[in-house]
């Protein structure tokens, strides 16, 4: 019997046509709705290969529901979304997606930033309710990105990515990072800083680390309190790195100026989050590597995993 996949969002038929030709594939049947919990946990009893998202929680009770997994296939490149204890345990391979979505990232990253710092959103939703006036001698003000300071806290391939493109904008850039990064400080002059020491001197702040028990709520109260008061946050990694409930008070009470969010301690954000009722305050629905080439290869990456394994071989990219 062909060995049975099962795919949580529906995927480019293109892709997923590679697997259908030699296994068994069940695909959930919406592109937008995530798969529920209970069709989850039936699809999984009888898989060989799960292929996820980054919206499925896949935990301990999903993975003991699955006898036979092989493999979950994590289409992103994070992947704090899979209990990796669990899956070692059982001997269930776990693989992502990197690399294929790095400048796609970092290209949003930036684009966030700019959005930001310059009020984009802001100027656009005024002009389309009708309350562009006139020109306006400081209206719409916003901050300069030229010449300024950029912290970026986790520097992996992407937050090398931001950092190379902050290089065109005349940029000193620092970061924070688990190790030091020899190679970039010697090519583009990059500086290394402790944290505090980052969170005081700059003038923007780039989230690009991974959600581990390290980085969950790194940036809080007291983080936020050591930040210049003209300092703008973007976050493009995960939600829970940053204390939502601190964010808003330091925002609110002009203790930091701006925050431009594409991730959220809970997705989709709750339309209640006091977090959106702040002018200053750019949001997105989590779109960091949305292109179509980018979701294209991370979709290919994803189903190459799946052959691997079920045809035996080592996969590109395993986590564990
Ligand atoms: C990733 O790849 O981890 C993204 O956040 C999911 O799109």
């Amino acid at each position: 019997m062909a060995a049975r996949i099962f795919i949580t969002r529906k995927m480019e038929e293109q892709v997923v046509a590679s697997l259908r030709k030699k296994f068994d594939v069940r695909m959930w049947d919406s592109e937008s709705e995530k798969v529920p919990r209970e069709v989850l946990l039936r699809e999984v009893a009888d898989a060989d290969a799960l292929w996820s998202v980054t919206a499925d929680s896949i935990d301990r009770e999903v993975l003991m529901a699955a006898p036979k997994l092989k493999i979950v296939s994590n289409m992103a490149v994070g992947h704090n979304n899979i209990d990796l204890e669990v899956a070692k345990e059982r001997g269930i391979i776990v693989t992502n997606t990197p690399d294929v979505l790095t400048n796609t990232t970092a290209d949003l990253a930036f684009g966030l930033l700019i959005a930001t710092a310059r009020r984009l959103m802001e100027a656009e939703d005024t002009l389309r309710k009708g309350q562009w006036t006139s020109w306006s001698p400081m209206g719409y003000t916003g901050m300069d990105i030229g010449g300024a300071t950029l912290g970026i806290i986790g520097m992996g391939r992407i937050g090398e990515a931001v950092a190379r493109r902050a290089k065109g904008f005349d940029m000193r850039v620092l970061y924070h990072n688990r190790s030091r990064k020899p190679e970039a400080e010697a090519a583009y002059g990059f500086e290394y800083a402790e944290l505090d020491t980052l969170l005081k001197e700059v003038d923007f702040i780039v989230i690009l680390a991974p959600l581990t028990p390290e980085t969950l709520g790194m940036i809080g109260e007291r983080e936020l309190a050591l930040m210049k008061k003209t300092a703008v946050l973007i976050n493009v990694a995960r939600g829970g790195i940053v204390d939502e409930t601190a964010l808003y008070h330091a925002l609110k009470e002009g203790q930091i100026w701006a925050a431009g969010l594409d991730v959220f301690e809970k997705e989709p954000v709750p339309l209640d989050n006091p977090l959106l009722t702040l002018p200053n305050v750019t949001v997105l629905p989590h779109i960091g590597s949305a292109t179509i080439k980018t979701r294209i290869g991370m979709m290919e990456l994803s189903a190459q995993a799946i052959l691997d394994i079920l045809e035996g071989r080592e996969p590109k990219n395993r986590v564990v």
